[in-house]
C-alpha cells in the first residue's frame, strides 16, 4: 500500500545517511548561495523533493491536486510533527495546498517553482521506482504539463526547475532552458527569469 511517511522508509535514510543528498537538486534551485529560498513545489507528490529541500533550510509551499495523494501527505506530515526533534523542524518548514498549481501559481508571487510531473513512459522500462509507479496508477499522467510550465514561467521570479527522468525527451518547449544539471538518472532542466 501507497504510504507517504517523513519518519521512516527512503526518505528517512536518505536524510540520515545519504552523503551529499540532495545535491543537485539544491544546485538547481540555487540554494548553494541562498540556504533560505522559498520554493513552491507545484507537483508534490509524495512530498520527497520538498522533504529534502525543506531539510537543507527552504520553505517550500507543497500544492498537490490528486486528493488521493493530498489525503497521503497530509497524514505523513501530520506523523512527522507529532515526531519532534529535527523532523518536525523540517516539517514546520512545509506548507501544503490543496489544487491545481495551474491556478494557484499565480496566487502566490513564488521566488523558485519545481515541476516534477508524471513523466509520459514511452516504453515500460523498470527504471520507475515501484512508489512512483504507484502514484501513476493514482493519478494517471499529466498531460497538461506544458500548461503549468507557461504558467510558471511567467510567474517565477527568480527561476523555474523541472526535474526529469535522464533520459526523458527534450521537453517540446518554445523557451530552451538556461542549463541543465545532470545526476545519474535524474536531469534538471533550469529556467531562469534573473
Ligand atoms: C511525479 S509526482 C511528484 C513526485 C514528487 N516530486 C516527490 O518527490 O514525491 C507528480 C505529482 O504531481 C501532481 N501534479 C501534476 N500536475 C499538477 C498540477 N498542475 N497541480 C498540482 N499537482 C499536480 C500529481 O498529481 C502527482 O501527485
Amino acid at each position: 500500500m501507497l504510504k507517504c511517511s517523513f519518519i521512516e522508509g527512503p526518505i528517512l535514510h536518505r536524510l540520515k545517511y545519504g552523503k551529499g543528498r540532495g545535491q543537485n537538486l539544491s544546485k538547481a534551485v540555487g540554494m548553494k548561495f541562498n540556504k533560505n529560498r522559498e520554493i513552491v513545489d507545484a507537483t508534490a507528490g509524495l512530498g520527497h523533493d520538498a522533504f529534502m529541500l525543506a531539510s537543507l533550510g527552504a520553505n517550500v509551499t507543497l500544492i498537490e491536486r490528486s486528493k488521493t495523494m493530498y489525503k497521503l501527505l497530509q497524514e505523513g506530515i501530520l506523523e512527522a510533527k507529532s515526531f519532534g526533534g529535527e523532523i518536525s523542524k523540517i516539517i514546520s518548514r512545509m506548507d501544503l495546498i490543496f489544487g491545481d498549481s495551474k491556478n494557484i501559481i499565480p496566487n502566490l508571487s513564488p521566488q523558485i517553482i519545481l515541476i516534477d510531473t508524471m513523466y509520459q513512459e514511452r516504453k515500460k522500462t523498470a527504471l520507475v521506482k515501484s512508489n512512483m509507479r504507484m502514484v501513476r496508477e493514482i493519478v494517471g499522467s499529466d498531460p497538461d504539463y506544458l500548461e503549468l510550465i507557461d504558467i510558471a514561467l511567467i510567474n517565477a521570479s527568480n527561476r523555474v526547475v523541472i526535474k526529469q527522468p535522464i533520459h526523458a525527451e527534450k521537453i517540446n518547449h518554445a523557451k530552451p532552458c538556461s542549463h541543465k544539471i545532470l545526476g545519474k538518472t535524474i536531469r534538471y532542466d533550469v529556467y531562469m527569469k534573473t
